[in-house]
């Protein structure tokens, strides 16, 4: 089945036209800038830009950075506050008029493309996806079931702070640190975890796991990881195949 594929992110908005069966590109993806303040007016005009220049007329599956129960938003996370609350569907579907969307979160999606045709293909037991962007998102599968929603990010690290303000990409480019340094609070969090957890494999994605040779020798985990087979593009397959399967229904 074709579907178009959307990954709503903190920075960017990204787009692509997606075989569900493989998982294939079907198109160049195409970015937008997330806009400032991503409030739902702004992004909605977003997501039908992009409608438009994919010249879309049927589902479209959407990932979104935050917690997302049946299409509703029930925390802001890193956009607006006027998030809370809102069924991100129904905006969508009113801006768009023609197309029927299938929101989730986004560690989930890529969490989706990974379990179904990825790096955790046929893996038996407990696999955390983890992605690492402006906010450090996690999808929990176990024995390829999603169980939705689990949100490690927001672990408290010191002085109530969350741990997502101390290990997530955005926080290495903001305080310049280096790979090794960056790399170091990452396993911090990734230890942490397996405590909590006991996760059978960790699936590390976003755009910084291209960079996973350059950083595993820092990571002492005592945990298999994985690189997303989809890298970057994990969020806009994984929410193809979700649209895909949610339409059938
Ligand atoms: C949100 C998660 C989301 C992650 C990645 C976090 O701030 O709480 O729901 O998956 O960012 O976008």
């Amino acid at each position: 089945m074709k579907i178009l594929g959307i990954d709503i992110g903190g920075s960017g908005i990204k787009a692509a036209i997606v075989n569900t069966e493989n998982g294939e590109l079907l198109t160049e993806r195409h970015r937008i800038k997330t806009p400032k303040p991503a409030t739902p007016n702004t992004v909605s005009k977003v997501v039908k830009k992009m409608i438009k220049y994919f010249d879309w007329k049927g589902a479209v599956g959407c990932c979104f950075p935050t917690i997302i129960v049946d299409g509703q938003c029930k925390h802001h996370g890193n956009l607006s506050k006027e998030w809370l609350g809102v069924k991100v569907n129904e905006i969508f579907e009113k801006e768009c008029e023609e197309n029927p969307f299938y929101i989730s979160n986004d560690a989930d999606l890529a969490g989706i493309a990974e379990i179904n045709l990825g790096a955790g293909k046929e893996v038996k037991g407990k696999v955390i996806v983890i992605t690492l962007g402006t906010g450090i998102g996690s999808g929990l599968f176990y024995d390829g079931k999603l169980i939705p929603n689990l949100e490690l990010g927001h672990i408290y690290h010191t002085n109530g702070e969350i741990i997502e303000k101390f290990a997530a990409d955005s926080t290495r480019k903001r305080e310049n640190l280096s790979l090794e340094e960056w790399a170091k609070r990452l396993d911090i969090f990734l230890r942490h975890v397996k405590i909590l957890h006991t996760p059978t494999m960790y699936i590390l994605g976003g755009g910084i796991s291209k960079k996973y040779n350059e950083f595993k020798n820092h990571l002492t985990v005592d945990v298999p990881i994985e690189v997303a087979k989809f890298k970057n593009n994990a969020g806009i397959i994984g929410a193809a195949i979700f649209a895909s399967k949610k339409g059938e229904k």
